[in-house]
């Protein structure tokens, strides 16, 4: 009888433990099968995007440069992807405004005349100042600018692609 209790004892004790042994084997399996599902593809640029210095950008000559980012998915991180256009106009020694290329109307790429100083478009011939402000065209709005901060004599600029 007391063997019998003894043997009952060592078989639900292995039980228990080889199910605690197979819990601890399954659970990382089944989270790493499913963590890609779980985790969010980030597109773009999440924060601030380092765009140089200001001494990139020579005061009243709009430049236009491209942004890059990465884009990160379940276990890959891609560099250096394409993500985009602005216009930065350095409009004193320690103030510029990044504009989107994109124009507020249809969203066609605005281009600087250089001899008339102004942002054209080329599609409707929407005319904008430096400023991004609207000159003449059917745009219903100015450039769109975007939102800027110097730190440690580094341009952040937050990117957001605009059409
Ligand atoms: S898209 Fe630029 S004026 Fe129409």
């Amino acid at each position: 009888m007391e063997n019998k209790s003894r043997r009952n004892f060592l078989k639900i004790a292995s039980h228990a433990l080889g199910g605690t042994l197979a819990a601890g084997i399954a659970v990382p399996v089944v989270g790493l099968a499913v963590h890609p599902w779980m985790k969010e593809t980030v597109f773009g640029t999440e924060d601030f995007v380092a765009i140089g210095t200001l001494e990139d950008y020579p005061v009243g000559v709009p430049k236009k440069i491209t942004i890059t980012s990465s884009k990160m998915d379940a276990w890959n991180v891609f560099d250096g992807l394409v993500m985009g256009s602005v216009w930065v106009v350095r409009t004193g020694d320690n103030s510029l405004r990044v504009f989107s290329v994109n124009c507020p109307h249809l969203g066609c790429g605005v281009d600087w005349g250089e001899d008339v100083k102004k942002f054209l478009c080329p599609c409707h011939e929407g005319v904008f100042d430096i400023n991004g402000q609207k000159l003449s065209g059917p745009s219903p709005r100015d450039m769109y600018s975007y939102e800027t901060k110097i730190e440690n004599k580094t341009i952040l600029l937050n990117y957001k692609r605009m059409v």
